[in-house]
């Protein structure tokens, strides 16, 4: 019994590797999580990646809906054990819509080794399975692309974190380049703009992408507006951005 995570990249399948598509067509099973309204697409991009790449009509895919985490739940490590529980039993109750299904997947967005709790949710299984995973390209990578920089400056270290880290304890010690990502309110607001370059990105990989770039001082009213919009337009906004320190 094999449960095998498949990175998918971040919205263009053409992210998929050849790995992925292989391993997509190796499953009797593959498990699509619906969001609800605002991330429709999300679910419907996993429906197309299947549409496109899936050929072996043994393949059965079941979609179920992914548990709402508990908001009331005052401490937040337990709201989110409770959610990552909740979501193991949703998956439970999915693959036993097909009981025979010894290889089961599950496309994961970007890759599951970042900000991605499928890996932690794949552990709570019972009875346990055994955890293939399949790399895919990553949002910080898909931003790198757009903009055609390197992450790094030349021996230099980077460090990923989150929108709420970065308004909460301002810019970390010991790097020039951070890389921020699950940002729902424009974190960079907070930083004395001067000597600070941005690359920010929206929709990353996706036929809808946005990016903008520029001295933080200059840049950081055009992007909050322009995700505002965006955001309004779509319904929802994924985005991801990287600071630099030029001074
Ligand atoms: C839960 S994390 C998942 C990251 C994913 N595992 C990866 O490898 O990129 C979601 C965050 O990833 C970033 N992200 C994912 N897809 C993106 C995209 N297409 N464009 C911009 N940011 C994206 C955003 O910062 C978003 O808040």
């Amino acid at each position: 019994m094999e449960l095998t995570l498949i990175g998918i990249g971040t919205g263009n399948p053409e992210h998929l590797t050849l790995q992925a598509i292989r391993a997509i067509n190796a499953q009797d099973l593959i498990l699509i999580p619906r969001k609800g309204e605002g991330k429709a697409d999300l679910a419907d991009l996993r429906r197309a990646i299947c549409d496109e790449v899936l050929t072996n009509p043994e393949t059965r895919i079941v979609e179920f809906d992914l548990p709402v985490r508990d908001e009331n739940t005052p401490d937040y490590r337990q709201r989110v054990d409770d959610w990552h529980d909740a979501i193991a039993s949703a998956w439970q109750s999915a693959m036993a819509e097909a009981p025979d299904a010894a290889r089961v997947a599950l496309l994961v967005w970007g890759d599951p080794s970042l900000y991605d709790s499928t890996l932690r949710i794949a552990a709570r299984l019972d009875p346990a399975r055994q955890i293939a995973v399949i790399p895919g390209i990553t949002s910080l990578q898909a931003l790198t692309a757009a903009h055609a920089i390197p992450i790094n400056d030349i021996g230099a270290p980077f460090l990923v974190t989150t929108g709420r880290r970065l308004r909460d304890e301002g810019w970390p010690n010991g790097v020039d380049t951070l890389a921020v990502m699950l940002d729902g309110g424009c974190a960079f607001q907070s930083l004395p703009p001067e000597g600070i370059h941005i690359w920010w990105g929206a929709y990353v990989g996706m036929k809808e992408q946005i990016i903008r770039q520029g001295p933080l001082a200059d840049a950081a009213d055009d992007i909050v507006r322009t995700r505002a919009r965006a955001r309004a337009a779509h319904g929802w906004i994924m985005d991801i951005y990287i600071l630099r320190r030029t001074i």
